[in-house]
């Protein structure tokens, strides 16, 4: 029962359902949603905005909204509301196949940008003026506290932007979640003061939301879990990340990092569950993470005592896990700290922590630039996310993608890729299922060497050494990067035109 949750008069009073909570959201309202990736993310209410809007398109009126979240939210927010037609504008990440079409069709304006942004760009105006918030909660303390559910992203933030907040009371999730989260107040405080984290396990804040009781518009009963992930194990990720673990043994054993590791951050994805899966049985002991999203791979290690403590901005976790976690919840909260994703992803911290980070890749070139944004140059497929937070500030940036995509028709590695998200300077280490490129360094010509012999699949290493072969005997030598410009993008324009990469 949403009372038994809500011990808060000024938010019993506001309880109603989710189509009557819709009804306070207007077309053209900018909409701030609390959550990251699944977890935390309003479930009830976006469904309801999404029947507001078609209800209301079929009245042939105007019906859509901004839509500023943490990262990713679900199929049922991101999905249902495209399908609606009730996004005109969407920022910061996405993943939904929907969304990203509408996107791509120019139809929703969308602003793909560094997570750990998110929040002050807000607080300076630059997305406008926030009307709504609405945020999951497990609980309502009497004291008008807000327990958030497995990610706090942005919501405190949209709380203290908005005008109106719409709260979806969970009753799914356990409120011995309660005192999981840090939720930093010195976001608002005079001169942008950064966040302190001396190591991951430091808590640096209260552990409840606050919104004053006359901004409460509604609260809206749900009992649902998070929508599941299904990891997979790809032959791929296994070999990459067998990859990985024999590099990390052998950066200890030289003394370029202590036996404990420093904190690890680890991506989003298959590849990046797969290394935390790999690690679990490696010669690594009392393991720390900072990091965005805590995966099934990393929960197992707490769960084995491996990892000591885990500090992340979200719990992305497939069901099984999920209803683990939810059992285990009063002993787990002890060894893992939930953060607002400001600090989660600050770059000041990750610096300060000096981090390992893991994170995927969609191409990179013979130099060691990554595009983890968007296919074909063109194609936006979810967002740059957390990977820039990391990867510039980190002690050893490793970047994580299979050699070759659409069955082998497409190399990863190209001459030059067709977008950059993750310039070379932040690429520490190239990996493939092929093999691993240490790129510290080395100049652009030894990094094209490496790249191509120990990355790149065979049957594509033949067309990369000619094209570097050649750049290098353009007059003058070439270069410092030697490329030939008419052609380094060739390879794209040949997918495009014949469906493979291959001559
Ligand atoms: N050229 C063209 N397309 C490619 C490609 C390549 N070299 N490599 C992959 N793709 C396509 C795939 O075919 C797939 O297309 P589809 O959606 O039409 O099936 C799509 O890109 C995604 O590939 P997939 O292998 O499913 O990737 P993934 O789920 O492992 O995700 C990223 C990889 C890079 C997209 C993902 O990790 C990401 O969004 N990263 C950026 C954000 C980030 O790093 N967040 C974590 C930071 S903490």
């Amino acid at each position: 029962m949403a009372e038994e949750r809500v011990h808060n008069a000024a938010f019993r009073h506001r309880i109603m359902d989710a189509d009557e909570a819709a009804g306070l959201i207007a077309h053209g309202d900018v909409v701030g949603m609390g959550g990251f990736g699944p977890g935390g993310t309003p479930k009830a209410l976006p469904r309801a905005l999404a029947r507001r809007a078609i209800a209301r398109h079929e009245q042939g009126e105007p019906f859509a909204i901004s839509l500023l979240t943490g990262a990713s939210t679900t199929p049922d927010v991101d999905g249902v509301l495209a399908r609606a037609e009730a996004i005109s504008f969407r920022m910061p990440y996405m993943g939904d196949a929907d969304l990203r079409a509408q996107a791509n069709e120019g139809k929703v304006a969308y602003v793909d940008t560094h997570l750990s942004r998110v929040a002050p760009w807000a607080r300076a105006g630059f997305f406008g003026k926030v009307d709504v918030a609405v945020i999951e909660a497990a609980l309502i303390r009497e004291d008008g506290g807000i327990v958030p559910t497995l990610a706090i992203g942005n919501a405190k933030t949209w709380l203290e932007m908005a005008d109106r907040v719409i709260i979806e009371v969970n009753g799914w999730h356990t409120t011995e979640l309660e005192g999981i989260h840090d939720i930093w107040a010195g976001d608002r405080e005079a001169g942008a003061r950064l966040p302190v984290v001396s190591w991951a396990g430091e808590r640096i804040g209260g552990t409840v939301l606050r919104v004053p009781p006359e901004k409460i518009a509604a609260v809206v009963r749900t009992d649902e879990g998070d929508l599941g992930q299904s990891f997979r194990a790809v032959p791929d990720a296994t070999r990459i990340a067998g990859h990985i673990i024999e590099f990390l043994k052998h950066e200890v054993a030289r003394g370029r990092l202590p036996e404990a590791l420093p904190p690890l951050q680890s991506g989003v994805g298959n590849i990046a569950n797969a290394v935390m899966t790999a690690l679990a049985d490696a010669p690594f002991e009392n393991l720390t993470a900072y990091t965005e999203v805590i995966q099934d791979g990393m929960l197992d290690m707490v769960r084995s005592g491996k990892m000591r403590v885990v500090s992340g901005a979200s719990l992305y976790l497939s069901n099984v896990q999920a209803a683990a976690a939810k059992a285990d919840m009063g002993v787990l909260r002890d060894r893992l700290v939930l953060r607002q994703q400001e600090v989660s992803n600050n770059p000041a911290v990750a610096r300060g922590l000096n981090c390992i980070t893991m994170n995927a890749g969609i191409e990179a070139d013979i130099y060691g630039n990554v595009n983890s944004t968007r296919v074909m140059g063109s194609r936006v497929q979810n967002g740059i996310g957390g990977s820039g937070d990391f990867a510039r500030s980190a002690l050893l940036s490793i970047f994580m993608l299979p050699s070759v995509a659409r069955n082998g028709a497409i190399s990863s590695i190209v001459p030059m890729v067709s977008h950059v998200d993750n310039i070379n300077q932040d690429v520490h280490v190239l990996v493939t299922e092929q093999g691993l490129a240490d790129l510290r360094g080395l100049s652009a010509r030894r990094r094209a060497r490496v790249i191509i012999e120990n990355c790149a699949h065979p049957d594509f290493r033949p067309q990369l050494r000619d094209y570097l072969a050649r750049a290098e005997r353009v007059d003058g030598g070439g270069g410092d990067t030697p490329h030939l410009l008419g052609e380094a993008l060739s390879w794209h324009q040949r997918f495009i035109d014949t469906g493979s990469m291959r001559i």
